[in-house]
């Protein structure tokens, strides 16, 4: 249809979500999904008016400065948007919508079987599975520890965090949580709250990560937090790599100090610290935390949506900025 606006989409999103941009937009699509460097999305931005991205294109200021003028709003196809300096973006005019709600459930899943698989040793079972070394049931072999009934500590109780607690009230555990602001009582559902998230820790059995990354969650699980934990802790993280220092985790899994870990996201993802692959107690999962077709397909239509509301004179419903 022609007067439709021109839209860049970076990656090569689900053919559901694609099939609506194709419907709606004069879209440029990423078909090869070969990922753009900083010149080639500025590059193909030319002339358009949007940006459906994601959190592999990066935007700090100095390549927001660089857009063509054509380009007025980002999509992002995620809820974290540390990609982006809103700060920059609003300086610059830009709107800026990301895609809330539509992957708690999928990512709140990933940390319920990253806190069983790290609990149950699933990598150390697998593996003995796949390399034929499993040889005989033994009562003492491959023993973990229970996740029933114990406490689990959650970083950052927004959307997400309580969807992890609503799972693990279904696991009978006692759900602790440390947040910038106390929860009123029925979202709290009976979670114990922590002020202070340091206080949190010596009362934990589990901790989950599901705070955004900012400077200050920034490798927020260091040797010193580490250190207030109980002994034999498990730490799982589907939130963000850098909230956490990986040499530091890494040391505490060695020592044995923590029990073991459930990792999906790294700092500097795809690639990872060496030093967790010679960990057994490491189950580790390539961010998969909103990767269902349910899930992909309802980010790209929210993603549409804000577009469509932008491009429609009206306020898009998940604007940061
Ligand atoms: C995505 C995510 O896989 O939404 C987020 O913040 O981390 C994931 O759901 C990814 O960021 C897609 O851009």
């Amino acid at each position: 249809m022609p007067n439709q606006p021109t839209i860049l989409v970076t990656r090569r999103l689900p053919d559901n979500v694609l099939a609506r941009a194709r419907r709606d937009y004069d879209a440029r699509i990423n078909l090869e999904d070969k990922l753009f460097d900083a010149d080639e999305t500025i590059r193909r931005a030319e002339g358009c008016a949007g940006l459906l991205i994601c959190s592999t294109e990066k935007f700090p200021a100095a390549q927001l400065a660089r857009l063509p003028a054509s380009v007025k709003i980002i999509a992002t196809f995620s809820v974290g948007h540390e990609h982006i300096d809103l700060e920059a973006a609003k300086k610059r005019g830009l709107v800026v919508t990301n895609t809330p709600e539509v992957l708690t459930n999928s990512t709140a899943d990933i940390a319920l079987l990253l806190m069983l698989g790290a609990a149950r040793r699933a990598y150390e079972g697998e593996r003995l599975v796949r390399t034929g070394e499993w040889k005989a049931w033994a009562p003492t072999f491959m023993l973990g520890t229970d996740v029933t009934g114990k406490r689990l500590g959650i970083l950052g109780m927004g959307r997400i965090g309580q969807a992890v607690a609503r799972r693990a009230r279904g696991f009978e555990m006692e759900v602790h949580y440390a947040n910038r602001t106390r929860l009123p009582p029925a979202l709290e559902a009976g979670a114990i709250f922590h002020a202070d998230a340091n206080a949190m820790l010596p009362e934990i059995d589990f901790l989950s990560i599901n705070s955004p990354s900012t400077p200050e969650t920034y490798h927020w699980l260091n040797a010193e937090r580490l250190g207030l934990m109980r002994k034999g802790a498990i730490v799982v993280n589907t939130a963000r790599g850098n909230i956490v220092d990986d040499a530091a985790l890494i040391a505490a899994l060695s020592s044995g100090r923590l029990r073991a870990v459930g990792l999906d996201v790294y700092e500097g993802e795809p690639k990872l610290n060496p030093g967790y692959l010679k960990l057994a107690n490491a189950f580790l999962m390539p961010h998969i935390g909103s990767a269902t077709e349910g899930t992909r397909d309802a980010m790209g239509f929210r993603a549409l949506d804000n577009l469509d509301d932008y491009f429609g004179g009206r306020e898009p419903r998940d604007r940061l900025v």
